[in-house]
This record gives structure tokens, C-alpha cells and sequence, in this order.
């Protein structure tokens, strides 16, 4: 069995390294195919070095571009490397441009597609990233649900129940690998002269919030409001979609929001873990803090994890500064008792384990 893993951006590189670890310890076949959605050294390199990973087989370098210039960039490279370099069966993880090209180029070619992370629905299809989850969930004979919501899903979508596995989410199998690694060096708190449990960390990338001048100035603002209450200073590692929209926008920064450049998986994993709270629009962060027991406040009206906001970990509050405050009072008095939802942490080789029961039988 040979496995073609496609991935192209810093949370498919994090969430993927499980599945690859996994891979290498049973001995099976693999080529990574990077697309080079992101190519900047902090959102992609850093990544591959942190996690000691291989080094990518193939990158496409397609870079940034309309949704639809990028996708075909990378539909036609993937294509070519599928037909060229024959794979039993190709892996793509979570809701990204990526995963719709590598998605649909396997499909095409017939060749076995497993979705991991599959079955998470946001019901809001003004997110790319919905598009991307319905098109790649219904195009898989494999689908790994995280959860038995997510399978849920999947099954009130009339995807057959003979494809679904829940796995669990490779992201707490990443948590757990790196924690204590990430543990070995404390030295980002000095550097950045906070004390642990004494900051509010904050991430904001979301197309729709950060690409909207009204929702972008709601976030700073809320952020604003949130360190002045709490009288912390906030962290705020930026992505370079948020950094290129604040110039676009000409917005002004609040004097007490610390902007950092994009940290490594370790440095951001021990902020994550030490942080008073986290503030953000991620998806992977809002599990990543339930998992670590963080008190996370969720800038977005909907989730495609509402996992963690039944579980007590998150609370939605859109980008309303107002809301933004209100939610962080709630989030910073609740206790951190939570259960972690998403499995644990041996996703990657229940994956392994499916694939080499069903294709090598
Ligand atoms: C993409 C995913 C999103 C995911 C996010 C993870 C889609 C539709 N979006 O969003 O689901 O949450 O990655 O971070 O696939 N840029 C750089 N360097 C890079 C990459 C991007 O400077 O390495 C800048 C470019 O100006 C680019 C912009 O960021 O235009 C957006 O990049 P893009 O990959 O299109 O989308 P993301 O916002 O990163
Ligand atoms: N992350 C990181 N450094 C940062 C910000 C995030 O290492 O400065 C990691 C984070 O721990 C998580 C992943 O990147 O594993 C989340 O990526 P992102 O928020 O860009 O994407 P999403 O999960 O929303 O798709």
C-alpha cells in the first residue's frame, strides 16, 4: 500500500503529522504532496521542522491567488504527480483549498480518497471552508469522523454508514506528542516579558471576519476592550492574511494589543496552554484549548465544533466588541472541568489501522 497525504497549509501540516508519524512507525508507503497553499517559512517550514517531519515528496508551489485560480493551480499539479507516481490511496485532512483540489483530482483518477476530519458542518455556506467540507465529504470512500456528531452529519447526508469511522481528532494525538516536548523550553514567556496565566492570546484569519473592514475593527476593538478590563496584555501572533487586510483597511491597532509574527507549533502550543484565556476564529485553536483546558471565546457567530461549546470550553460571541467582552467574563470565571471531546489521542493509527485492514485484504 502506497498513501499519497496532500496538504498545503500550517493546521494540515499540524493535524496531519500524526497520520504520517504513523505511517513511518508501521513502515507504509507515503509521499507527502505539498501544494504550497502556504509558502511563507512561519505558516509552512517551521511547521516540517518543529515536528521533524520528511520532507515533502512533491510541492506544487501554486501560492496565493482567487479561490478559483489557486484550486485549479492545484487540481492540474495534483493530477499530474496522481498519474505520473501511482498511489493505493490518496489522504486529505480538514476544509481547505487544498483538500477540495486533492479531493476532487483523486476522485477523478479513481483512486481511494480518505477524508480526515470529515462530517464537521458550520450550516453556513457563506464560509469557503463549507464548500470545501460538503464537496471532499461527499466525494470520499473513507470518511474519519472526529466525533459521532461530525458522523452524524455524514449520515444525515446520505453518506453511507460502511464508509464512516470515528477516529477521534488527530489533533489531540498532536497535542499530546508535542506538549511536553514544546515544555522543554520556556524561554517565549521571558522573551516576551508575560508571566504564565497572566495574558489573553488572540488569533483572527477568517476570511469573513478579517476581509470585512466592519467585523475586522469589531475583533480590535473587542480585543481592546477585553485587556483593559482584565488589565493584560494581549498577544496576538498575526496571521499574513489579518497583517495585509489591517493595512488595507488602514485600521489603527490598539495600543495594548502586542502584534507578534506567526509563532512555531511549540511556542504557540506553551502560549496556548499557559494563556488566561484565548480569543479567536480558528478552528483548530478552539480545539487545541479544549483540549488543553484553556478557556476559549470564539469570534464568530457558528461553529463547525460545537463539541467544545457543549462540553462548557467555548463560548460563540461574533465580532461585536460588546459581545466579545461579555463572552471573555464568562469564559474567564468558568472552571476548567470540561471533558476533552475529541478522543484520545491514538486518531492516527486507527486511520493506519483501517486503511491497512481494508486495502491490503
Ligand atoms: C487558509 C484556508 C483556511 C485555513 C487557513 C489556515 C482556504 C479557503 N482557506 O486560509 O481554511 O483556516 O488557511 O491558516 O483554503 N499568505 C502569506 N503567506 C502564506 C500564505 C498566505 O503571506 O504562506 C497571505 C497571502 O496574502 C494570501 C493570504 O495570506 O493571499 C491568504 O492565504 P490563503 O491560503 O488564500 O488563505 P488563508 O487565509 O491562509
Ligand atoms: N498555530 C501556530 N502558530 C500560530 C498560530 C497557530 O502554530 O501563530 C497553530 C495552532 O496551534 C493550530 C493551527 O496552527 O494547530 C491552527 O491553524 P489556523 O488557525 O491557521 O487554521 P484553522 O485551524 O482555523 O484552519
Amino acid at each position: 500500500m502506497k498513501i499519497a497525504i496532500i496538504l498545503g497549509t500550517r493546521p494540515e501540516i499540524v493535524k496531519m503529522s500524526p497520520v504520517i508519524r504513523s505511517c513511518s512507525r508501521r513502515s507504509i508507503g507515503f509521499s507527502i504532496i505539498h501544494t504550497g497553499q502556504h509558502y511563507s517559512y512561519e505558516m509552512d517550514r517551521i511547521f516540517f521542522r518543529d515536528l521533524e517531519l520528511p520532507d515533502a515528496a512533491y510541492n506544487l508551489e501554486v501560492g496565493s491567488g482567487t479561490h478559483g485560480a489557486q484550486t485549479a493551480r492545484m487540481l492540474t499539479g495534483l493530477e499530474k504527480i496522481l498519474m505520473e507516481d501511482p498511489h493505493d490511496v490518496v489522504l486529505v485532512q480538514g476544509d481547505t483549498n487544498t483538500v477540495l483540489a486533492g479531493a476532487l483530482a483523486a476522485s477523478k483518477l479513481g483512486i481511494t480518497l480518505g477524508h480526515v476530519e470529515a462530517g464537521l458542518r458550520s450550516y453556513d455556506r457563506s464560509m469557503p471552508e463549507e464548500i470545501n467540507r460538503i464537496v471532499a465529504d461527499h466525494l470520499s470512500d473513507l470518511l474519519f469522523a472526529p466525533t459521532k456528531t461530525a458522523a452524524a452529519n455524514l449520515r444525515k447526508e446520505g453518506r453511507p454508514d460502511s464508509g464512516i469511522l470515528v477516529t477521534g481528532n488527530t489533533v489531540v494525538d498532536a497535542v499530546i506528542q508535542n506538549l511536553s516536548i514544546a515544555a522543554r523550553d520556556r524561554s517565549i514567556f521571558s522573551n516576551l516579558g508575560v508571566e504564565e496565566g497572566k495574558y489573553v492570546l488572540v488569533t483572527a484569519h477568517r476570511q469573513e471576519n478579517v476581509d470585512r473592514r466592519e467585523n475586522l475593527s469589531g475583533i480590535l476593538k473587542g480585543i481592546d476592550l477585553v485587556s483593559s478590563e482584565f488589565g493584560v496584555p494581549v498577544l496576538y501572533p498575526i496571521h499574513p492574511r489579518t497583517k495585509k487586510m489591517i493595512g488595507h483597511f488602514n485600521i489603527q491597532v490598539p495600543g495594548n494589543v502586542r502584534l507578534l509574527e506567526p509563532l512555531g507549533y511549540f511556542e504557540f502550543l506553551l502560549l496556548e496552554a499557559s494563556a488566561r484565556l484565548v480569543l479567536t476564529d480558528s478552528g483548530g485553536i478552539q480545539e487545541e484549548c479544549c483540549i488543553l483546558k484553556t478557556p476559549c471565546v470564539t469570534m464568530r457567530n457558528n461553529t463547525e465544533r460545537p463539541e467544545t461549546i457543549d462540553v462548557g470550553g467555548n463560548v460563540l460571541a461574533g465580532t461585536d466588541p460588546g459581545a466579545i467582552l461579555s463572552g471573555a467574563k464568562v469564559m474567564d470565571l468558568r472552571p476548567r472541568t470540561w471533558e476533552n471531546p475529541f478522543g484520545d489521542g491514538k486518531s492516527g493509527d486507527r486511520i493506519l489501522r483501517h486503511l491497512q485492514e481494508t486495502l491490503t485484504c
